[in-house]
């Protein structure tokens, strides 16, 4: 939770009158509100979360759960949550957090800019001693969030050090569907994944994807779009994405839903998550003075 006079001097610094305000969002986190003629949206500086993205005249796109936590040192429920430097669990170190540490974490608001009707929030973070305690790299991170007709966000991770390093990424997104039973997935038919139900078998997509049960799912080598065609709320989300090979599809499911305490037991039945990522043997490598950029694109369309 920020204090009250820091999130009004951050308005004062970085606002946009009727476009962009700083405002303490749940659990007194602070967070960017947008509201433009195209869209509106919200930006936590928790994680450099984005948790809801509304194009006018639609519903909104985002799911974020009803139970989720809003405090430092959790990760926030739903949206869009960063993972860095690692995906899932830490390989050789269970202790180490889920996904990583910034999603986890404040990050820092560097800009907003508005340009027609496209708003543009970016935030960063850097290496410190926490983040060394788990990884000894020296990074940048900027996550920028573009709000408009489409959805863009933008992770740019810089090595600042003397030594090369080995990291995994992903724009994990929930997205909201009416119903999971009316949802399918297309766009990675013919395409090979690990299947993290099945001890991690590699298996191949037949056609599109129809989640009948608990899901999750590393697509390997994917360049193309995803689109989730969803028959519930009558639309489709299109996900294209730039400098990502890896495509992670997951819900939960009846059984994993009711373990989770940050998750309702019946919420699986109106969510999925469609991550551009770059994970596994899909890893990046990255020299000194280098950056990466992962890149996803979301946008609505009637069904
Ligand atoms: C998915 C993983 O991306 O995230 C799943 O593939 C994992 O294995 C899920 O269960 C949620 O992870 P977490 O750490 O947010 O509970």
């Amino acid at each position: 939770m920020e204090p009250k006079a820091a999130i009004a001097d951050l308005d004062r610094r970085y606002g946009i009158p009727d476009v962009a305000k700083i405002v303490a969002g749940n659990g007194g986190l602070a967070k960017v509100r947008i509201t433009s003629a195209a869209a509106k949206g919200e930006m936590y500086l928790h994680g450099a979360h984005v948790t809801s993205w509304q194009p006018r005249d639609a519903e909104e796109v985002l799911f974020v759960s009803a139970k989720s936590g809003w405090q430092d040192g959790h990760a926030i429920r739903g949206g869009v949550p960063i993972c860095f430097p690692w995906f899932a669990n830490k390989a050789g170190d269970p202790g180490a957090p889920s996904h990583g540490f910034v999603r986890t974490i404040s990050w820092q608001l560097e800009s907003i800019s508005q340009a027609d009707n496209a708003v543009t929030v970016s935030m960063f973070t850097k290496s410190n001693d926490m983040t060394k305690k788990w990884w000894p790299a020296d990074f940048h991170l900027v996550h920028r969030a573009t709000f408009a007709s489409g959805l863009r966000l933008e992770l740019v991770v810089r090595n600042m050090g003397t030594a090369s390093f080995h990291f995994e990424e992903a724009l994990h997104s929930y997205f909201r569907v009416g119903q999971i039973e009316k949802a399918q997935l297309h766009g990675l038919n013919g395409v090979q994944y690990l299947d993290k139900t099945d001890s991690n078998r590699k298996k191949l997509q037949y056609g599109a994807i129809a989640i009948v049960s608990e899901t999750d799912r590393v697509y390997l080598n994917t360049t193309g779009a995803v689109e989730l065609e969803d028959h519930g709320l009558r639309r489709r989300i299109r996900v294209d994405k730039e400098n990502s090979l890896t495509t992670v599809v997951w819900n939960p499911w009846v059984e994993k839903a009711k373990a989770m305490a940050d998750f309702g037991a019946e919420e699986w039945i109106r969510m999925v998550c469609i991550e551009t990522s770059n994970v596994s043997d899909f890893a990046v490598e990255l020299a000194p003075g280098q950056q990466h950029k992962i890149q996803s694109t979301v946008r609505l369309a009637d069904l």
